[in-house]
């Protein structure tokens, strides 16, 4: 199929994606002498200038330890730190700054509640629900907590085409679950789960809900306060921010009532050698010097999204995704991984018996970056009895060139390997 036999989506008048486009740095380079089509998104994104000159900034003019200090750089790194939670508290519709913890990544995020809600609360013949499209940092995390605390845990299945089997999960939500741990975008499958329908069956018996929105938050808008989860997790690397800082939203009450994850400063209201008193919220999670520049980072690419916003950007890759969907099952011998009924943004794929990692070494060689392996998620590779996928993951600065020009380094592939 020729690129113009697909349709391809209309422009949005409130979105430009050439003037997004040339916001990101790295956008603007060729690779192998073909210009960068970047295409591995869900891994991580990348960065508009105002994130580099923000993270620039800081360390020019304000790098100073925060909450420590009473000399000027100190008080503007704190004042630029705590308008970041502010920041990220409004994206996500927090109640109250408290409830926004910064880690250094969603997989810490998930840590720390396993840890310090899963030791206390879990006991010996409880059970932990998670779906069988969890990312690792969803699964080894609570077969770490089920293995402390003897509790057991359990996985719904999902369909051939990637759905959970809600009749299966709510099969499986019982008196003895204690805690749902599901995703709410699938890395690999690109499922939009039905975290509100989730939240609702959990909530008839009193279980915990963590949602792991690492995939979610740089593609739609999250409203905690709607959603009602009591855990929600997200990265700053895939919304446009640094590495190495991360997200817990948590309700207030659980927040407060449960027990530090880690010691050390910060984290204290007072300490002598025979007891130590907590910080308030949401100092007592952030024990020790925290990633003050991707923090601060963070919240300028939050701001970042919100001046575009999530409905002008959730126009753009739902076309995009339609019109990559369509070239790419015209792809001779590829079979798409992952045909959800609510689907966001990303395309795995298999090739006759090619094997992605050559699939990838030869479309890099194109310019074209995407992502090959079991993406963090073997279990989903099991649930389809394949080693790996090839991966085309979007975001908002993507374009049907791009697509394209995937598309014609898959025929290279084909011509080399077929
Ligand atoms: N979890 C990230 C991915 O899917 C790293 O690529």
């Amino acid at each position: 199929m020729t690129p113009h036999a697909v349709p391809v989506p209309a422009a949005s008048s409130s979105f430009d994606v050439k003037a997004v486009r040339a916001q990101f740095p790295a956008l603007q380079q060729q690779v192998h002498g073909k210009p960068l089509a970047y295409l591995d998104n869900a891994a991580t994104t990348q960065k508009p200038q105002v994130v580099i000159d923000a993270l620039r900034h800081y360390y020019e003019r304000d790098n100073a330890n925060v909450h420590r200090g009473v000399h000027a750089l100190s008080e503007r790194a704190t004042a630029a730190f705590e308008a970041s939670r502010r920041t990220v508290q409004q994206l996500v519709n927090a109640v109250s700054e408290r409830e926004i913890v910064f880690t250094r990544n969603a997989t810490e995020s998930i840590n720390l509640v396993a840890r310090a809600w899963g030791d206390w609360q879990l006991k010996p013949g409880d059970e932990v629900l998670i779906s069988a499209m969890e990312h690792h940092s969803n699964i080894v995390p609570w077969q770490m907590a089920c293995a402390r605390t003897g509790a057991i845990l359990k996985v719904a299945p999902i369909d051939d085409r990637g759905d959970v089997i809600m009749e299966e999960f709510e099969r499986l939500v019982t008196t003895k679950t204690k805690m749902v741990a599901v995703v709410h975008l699938s890395n690999v499958l690109g499922t939009i789960n039905p975290v509100e329908e989730m939240i609702a069956l959990a909530r008839r018996v009193g279980a915990t809900v963590l949602i792991d929105g690492s995939q979610a938050a740089y593609h739609m808008a999250v409203d905690v306060q709607a959603m009602a989860p009591d855990f929600y997790v997200f990265t700053g690397h895939k919304i446009y921010g640094p590495t190495g800082i991360g997200v817990l939203y948590g309700r207030e009450s659980l927040l407060d009532a449960m027990p530090p994850f880690l010691g050390g400063g910060d984290m204290i209201s007072s300490v002598t050698f025979e007891k130590s008193e907590w910080n308030g919220l949401p100092y007592k999670f952030e024990a020790g010097t925290p990633n003050i520049a991707a923090a601060i980072g963070l919240g300028r690419a939050v701001e970042f999204v919100r001046d575009i916003g999530f409905e002008a950007i959730g126009a753009h890759e739902a076309a995009l995704l339609a019109y990559a969907t369509e070239r790419l099952s015209a792809v001779p011998g590829l079979r798409l991984v992952g045909t959800a009924r609510r689907k966001a943004s990303v395309l795995s794929f298999v090739m006759s018996d090619l094997h992605p990692h050559d699939i990838g070494t030869i479309v890099d060689r194109e310019g074209v970056a995407i992502r090959t392996g079991h993406h963090c998620a073997q279990p989903v590779m099991d649930r389809y009895s394949i080693p790996a996928t090839a991966r085309a993951s979007l975001a908002m600065y993507n374009t049907t060139d791009e697509i394209d020009a995937l598309v014609v380094a898959l025929d290279r592939v084909r011509h080399l390997l077929g």
